[in-house]
């Protein structure tokens, strides 16, 4: 827990690597990942999320290969256990931890997260492996993702009958995907201690402002927010108005901005050393109270 309460921002990886939602290999490759990395070490961002099946362990071997070019620089690294069908006894969890330590170089990871919750194994079931990764020093703290406000107090009572807290749960979190603060979530992570980190904070790029709905992002992205580009696009011309008043800030930094004054902690996805360098932008800065609050209102028809 202390370690991601001094942390206002991370790094994204879901892109790091094969797959057929972001197109690795095609604009893109280990090179510019590596200089994402390091771009983004150098702009003071210290936590990195991975997950083992993202590019199906490819981006938890980059970053492997990343860190132990880096080998002087702290960096908190946080991945995740996939409960997949044919994977779901609770054995599989500390299995699967293993290798992700071996993908990544490491004797431990600073975060191991649930990826999401896995019925009909009970959430009990599943917090007793999660609890004894940290007594075994396999990881330092321990968070779920996915997790609804009632399953996420479940998974904190299971973990407190074991002695440790959970630290987060990470959700889907922007301007353009709003739920989490209004069906009580991100309240209870407030009042609990749980932090609550934003995932997918950019909407997966679609806040940027470089795809109008003539102009969709390729492959199965465009899915995710199917009818809702002509939208965004005057949420965008906000973000810009606002970024203009704040000395020429993008509507990125705005954006990720707008998730760290909400409480949250953002970890948006970078391909390129540019585009990491651009996000590292949204810190040392403050939206003021009423900024948010135009925000808000721009972004109200995403409330659900
Ligand atoms: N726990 C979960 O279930 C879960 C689910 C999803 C994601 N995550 C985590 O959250 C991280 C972030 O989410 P995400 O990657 O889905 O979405 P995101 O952070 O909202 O968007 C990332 C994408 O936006 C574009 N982008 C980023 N910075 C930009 C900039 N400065 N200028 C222009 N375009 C920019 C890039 O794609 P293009 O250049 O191709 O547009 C990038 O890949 C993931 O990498 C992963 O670590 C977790």
């Amino acid at each position: 827990m202390a370690f991601l309460n001094q942390l206002e921002m991370g790094l994204g990886t879901w892109a790091w690597g094969k797959g057929i939602v972001w197109g690795f290999g095609r604009g893109y490759d280990e090179k510019d990942l590596r200089e994402t990395f390091q771009a983004s070490l150098r702009a003071g961002i210290r936590l990195v999320d991975t997950a083992e099946v993202y590019g199906d362990g490819d981006s938890e071997t980059y970053l492997g290969r990343f860190l132990k070019e880096a080998p002087g620089d702290k960096t908190y690294v946080a991945t995740k256990f996939a409960p997949l069908p044919y994977r779901c006894r609770t054995s599989d969890l500390l299995k699967a931890l293993k290798a992700s330590l071996a993908r990544l170089g490491l004797p431990s990871v600073d975060l191991y997260q649930m990826h999401w919750p896995s019925p009909p194994r009970s959430i009990k079931a599943w917090m007793e492996p999660l609890a004894q990764a940290v007594k075994e020093g396999l990881a330092k703290e321990v968070g779920v993702s996915n997790f609804s406000r009632g399953q996420m107090l479940r998974a904190q009572e299971a973990l407190a009958a074991h002695q440790v807290p959970l630290s987060s749960n990470q959700m889907q979190y922007s301007l353009v995907r709003r739920k989490q603060e209004f069906n009580g979530l991100l309240d209870e992570c407030r009042k609990t201690g749980v932090r609550f980190i934003a995932y997918s904070p950019l909407g997966m790029g679609m806040l940027s402002g470089k795809y109008p709905p003539q102009h969709p992002p390729s492959g199965p992205r465009r899915l995710f927010y199917w009818g809702q580009l002509g939208r965004i696009q005057s949420l965008v011309e906000k973000l810009r108005e606002l970024g203009s008043a704040h000395g020429g800030k993008t509507v990125n930094q705005v954006a990720l901005n707008w998730v760290r004054c909400k409480g949250a902690l953002p970890i948006p996805g970078a391909k390129n050393a540019a585009q990491a360098v651009e996000n590292a932008g949204a810190l040392g800065w403050r939206l003021e109270p009423a900024e948010v609050a135009q925000l808000d209102e721009a972004s109200r028809l995403f409330r659900g």
